[in-house]
């Protein structure tokens, strides 16, 4: 079934634009986002939501972390991500008003199924966003929106993620408008960049052989640091726990502007950093200062890999590699910058002779607490 790919984590990370595609066909229309699916909770219930709580594990917790930057934006509903094992240990404030949205590739994940049995026996309503139709996760939930990534069989979840994200803005697309928080034109822009996700995807996964060599130099790596700020500091916790899984090196993902409230002191000659860069563009001037992030590292001699956009001229005195990728508006952004990532991290895992589908200690759906 690899279809004569060497790994199923190859194939499912070159088949992301497709699963953007398909979790976007017919849920965003001429400009427009409904979602069928939400006919279950119920268009009075969704004006009325107060709060979102997202539950996830593992990578589908950053898929939340990063959907609550466009979500919040979008509808002004606050959202807050939490850890699906942590959540019902913790006497959670939930009321009808506050919507769960589960999120699980596998549908199984014991963890996230106990806090969604949990969300609803304490009167919230449930929403689950899901890869495997009839698993047992949206069986239990109100509603279910699925991704259409299609099976993903790799224990490192790639395809599945951005998947997630794109269902993850729909609803929120949905939610704004049932609730008229955003107007009708800036709800056909952002459907216009979900458009061309799949096309700029298709442009980031050509780099795939610079990639590879750029792992190659790097087999013998130690420890690797992922730097992101606002949509890209989810970006940085996957690449790093990406690393982790299946390279089984030691990797950790910051925010860009807590450098300097401790992890700065990890710095030293020739650790690998790397970058993750908002556009240029940005109004709110966080390219600047992430680009001071990465002068302040420099100057520690870290050898700083860089992922930014197209064209960013500002982050090449500064870094040793650059991966660019094309323009793209802020919420689309993360889902081209994480792609180098997945690719770093199967490469160097591949460089060193592990088998990237089934890393060491790990199951593709975990279905214990
Ligand atoms: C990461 C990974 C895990 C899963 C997590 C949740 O690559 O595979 O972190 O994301 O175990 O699994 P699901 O989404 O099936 O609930």
């Amino acid at each position: 079934e690899k279809g004569g790919w060497s790994s199923f984590m190859v194939k499912e990370i070159t088949e992301q634009p497709e699963a953007v595609a398909k979790t976007l066909l017919g849920r965003a229309v001429d400009g427009e986002v409904h979602l069928q699916e939400l006919e279950a909770i119920g268009a009075d219930a969704l004006k009325d939501v107060e709060r979102i709580v997202i539950v996830g594990a593992g990578t589908a917790n950053y898929s939340g972390l990063l959907a609550k930057y466009a979500i919040e934006a979008w509808t002004r509903i606050p959202v807050e991500v939490e850890l699906s094992h942590e959540f019902r240990y913790r006497d959670p404030i939930l009321t009808p008003n506050t919507l769960v949205v589960s999120i699980s590739q596998s549908g199984e994940t014991m963890d996230t199924l106990m806090a969604v049995k949990y969300a609803s026996e304490n009167g919230a309503r449930t929403l689950s966003i899901c890869n495997t139709q009839g698993a047992t996760i949206p069986r239990e939930s109100d509603a279910v929106v699925y991704t259409h990534a299609g099976p993903e069989v790799a224990v490192a979840s790639t395809k599945a993620f951005v998947a997630q994200v794109v269902a993850l803005y729909l609803l929120g697309l949905h939610l704004a408008t049932v609730r008229g928080s955003m107007s009708a034109a800036a709800i056909a822009d952002v459907v216009e960049d979900l458009q061309q996700l799949p096309e700029q995807m298709e442009t980031v996964l050509k780099q795939h052989e610079t990639i590879t060599q750029l792992a190659g130099w790097m087999a013998d790596t130690r420890s690797v640091l992922f730097l992101g700020r606002h949509v890209g500091f989810p970006v940085a916790l996957e690449g790093a726990l990406k690393l982790k899984e299946i390279a089984y090196i030691h990797a950790e993902g910051f925010a860009a502007g807590e450098l300097k409230h401790g992890p700065i002191a990890l710095i030293e000659p020739g650790v690998p950093v790397f970058v993750v860069v908002p556009s240029p563009r940005d109004p709110d001037s966080l390219h600047k200062k992430v680009v001071s992030n990465i002068q302040e590292i420099r100057a520690r001699g870290a050898r700083v890999l860089v992922i930014a956009e197209q064209g960013d001229a500002a982050v090449l005195p500064y870094a040793d590699v650059v991966i660019p990728v094309p323009l793209a508006s802020k919420f689309m952004e993360p889902l081209l910058a994480v792609i180098p990532l997945q690719i770093f991290a199967l490469e160097l895992a591949s460089a060193k002779g592990l088998d990237v589908d089934q890393p060491r200690n790990l199951a593709k759906s975990v279905t214990v607490e």
